[in-house]
């Protein structure tokens, strides 16, 4: 695979001379769940082909990069996370060939595709586990990490804490323990093991070959144990992703390696390894101290985890959300903190699962539009490249009474026909309801209603989305943090080749004066959301309600 040329990696206006940001600095992601999104030949579940009938949809909004969920096939217990053959889609989804279509339709339309890369585990039904465990001898013994004593590795964490009591699974045929991060029915790889890291490297080979522009690497802290440790980000593992890096580059050099790792953003550094890693890591604090800063109407939070990390070294890039399609994770914040945000994003106990809340984005915020429109202010103008969950562009809201995270996996709703023009299939043959209770039923959320809505929600945040997109500022700019002695205000400000976008954000449900930063008192900007003009920045001295601004000034070179 070579650098496809329908990809220009230059911003808008380059200046001459000074270093150009990658692709996914300046990219929009859209989390993508193949079976929830557009069911294409009525059978309940959604395909390939549906995502292809929908690429104008999701480019429409703005974005530049799916991420796709698992595709491969599995048997489903961990909603493809459990994959059974790594070269095969799950049959529902349709085909290799779909899959090339898929990429083709998508690049065509100027849109990368990343998938899922599940490295860590695969499924107990994998042929490489059912050979493993079918006797000691068997030469796939090792491929996965086996042992006579379940206390090994004790000091490692329990993710899915709610259902497992320990990462051992016995296994009564071969009569030895198991290792599984997840689900039992999960059972982890041996990195240990030089012809695992080769299996592997030749997966990320096979789909790079189908023509992915990268992946999403799955739990990616945890390929390898060691005794006396937590088993999370040891060097080894690191060693692994540097490798990975470079097998993968040496096939396509616009590939980007997004990871999955769940740490304080000082331990994420690593994972970007000076340049030789991950291009991107998720940065989960502070999609939880967004949240945070929204519930204490405090930019405290924020300041305090933006300050860690203000910049990242060059080419590396966070990936930040709002939600995604596990729970909204609290396990990054001191327990008085957890203990905060479970009682007040999820009071109901249904509502709440291991470290987090298994509920969306919109009835987290309370179905206001203008909270959500400003926690996606704060996700566009801070450092990182927006990760959009699927359906929250809408403000899709959730179901609680489906078990485990499928509450946030519901099909899309698209408009406010039968089965919410998702499927048309029997109800009864949708492989999840569609969310039925007012107000986030389709009669009350679908897309052809927002779309047909110049003030809808869907509207407003694609006007965001297109003003960030034209000044790359925001995705490869500097950060600078500034104060002002009212705690309800974020003030920030993002720099790159002579513009400076200060970003101004209330975070409180009342009227918030205040007064800028003296530099920035006699300053000219305009508001890029409205085209306001001010001759003095120090004229704005007061924010209405979760009201944000964002002023480009311009300064001399
Ligand atoms: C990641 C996925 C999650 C999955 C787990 C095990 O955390 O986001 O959905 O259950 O890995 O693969």
């Amino acid at each position: 695979m070579t650098n496809c040329p329908s990809f220009p990696d230059a911003p808008l206006n380059p200046l001459p001379n000074l270093p150009q940001p990658p692709w996914y600095a300046n990219a929009i992601f859209y989390e993508l769940y193949v079976r929830a999104f557009y069911d294409a030949n009525g059978d309940g579940q959604g395909d390939l082909a549906g995502v292809i009938a929908r690429l104008d949809y999701i480019k429409e909004l703005g974005v530049d990069c799916i991420w796709l969920l698992p595709i491969c096939d599995s048997p489903l217990v961990d909603d493809g996370y459990d994959v059974r053959d790594y070269r095969k889609l799950l049959p529902e989804y349709g085909t290799i060939n779909d899959f090339r279509r898929l990429v083709d339709a998508a690049h065509q339309r100027g849109i990368r595709i990343i998938c899922d890369l599940v490295l860590n585990h695969s499924s107990d039904q994998h042929e490489w586990f059912m050979q493993s465990r079918s006797s000691r001898a068997n030469p796939y013994r090792d491929w996965y990490v086996w042992s006579d004593d379940p206390n090994k590795y004790k000091e490692a964490g329990i993710v899915f804490k709610d259902t497992q009591a320990s990462n051992w699974t016995w296994d009564e045929g071969s009569q030895q323990y198991y290792w599984h991060r997840f689900y039992p029915q999960q059972p982890d790889l041996n990195y240990d093991h030089p012809a695992v890291q080769q299996a592997m490297l030749d997966v990320a080979g096979y789909w790079l070959g189908l023509g992915v522009d990268g992946f999403r690497l799955d739990a990616v802290t945890y390929l390898y144990e060691r005794e006396g440790t937590k088993c999370e980000g040891l060097p080894e593992t690191h060693a692994y992703l540097k490798r990975l890096r470079q097998f993968v580059n040496e096939r396509n050099p616009a590939a980007v390696l997004l990871g999955e790792a769940n740490q304080p953003p000082i331990a994420s550094l690593e994972y970007f390894g000076d340049g030789g890693e991950l291009q991107m890591l998720f940065n989960f604090p502070r999609m939880t101290t967004t949240f945070l800063a929204l519930a204490t109407e405090s930019a405290a939070p924020l300041y305090r985890i933006l300050r860690e990390i203000e910049n990242l070294p060059q080419g590396a890039q966070w990936g930040t959300m709002l939600r995604n399609h596990d729970e909204l994770t609290f396990e990054m914040v001191s327990p008085a903190e957890r203990e905060f945000l479970f009682n007040y994003y999820a009071p109901d106990p249904r509502q709440r699962i291991n470290w987090g809340t298994r509920r969306r984005l919109a009835p987290l915020l309370g179905n206001d539009p203008r909270r959500i429109l400003l926690a996606y202010s704060t996700l566009l103008t801070l450092p990182g490249s927006p990760v959009i969950y699927y359906g929250d562009e809408i403000g899709m809201g959730d179901d609680i009474a489906l078990p485990d995270r499928n509450g946030v996996r519901t099909p899309m709703q698209w408009d406010d026909t039968a089965n919410a023009g998702f499927s048309t299939a029997d109800p009864t043959r949708l492989y999840a309801p569609v969310v039925n209770e007012p107000p986030y039923d389709p009669a009350h959320v679908n897309v052809a209603a927002q779309q047909s809505d110049p003030y809808s929600f869907y509207h407003q945040l694609r006007h965001l989305i297109a003003v960030r997109k034209a000044h790359p500022a925001f995705g490869a700019g500097r950060l600078t943090l500034h104060e002002t002695a009212n705690p309800a205000i974020l003030v920030h400000s993002r720099e790159w080749q002579g513009e400076r976008i200060v970003a101004l954000h209330n975070l409180s449900a009342q009227p918030q004066t205040f007064t800028f930063p003296a530099e920035f008192t006699a300053m000219v900007a305009t508001d890029l959301l409205t085209n306001t003009e001010y001759k003095e920045m120090g004229e704005i001295t007061r924010l209405e309600p979760y009201q944000y601004l964002w002023l480009s000034t311009w300064t001399s070179h």
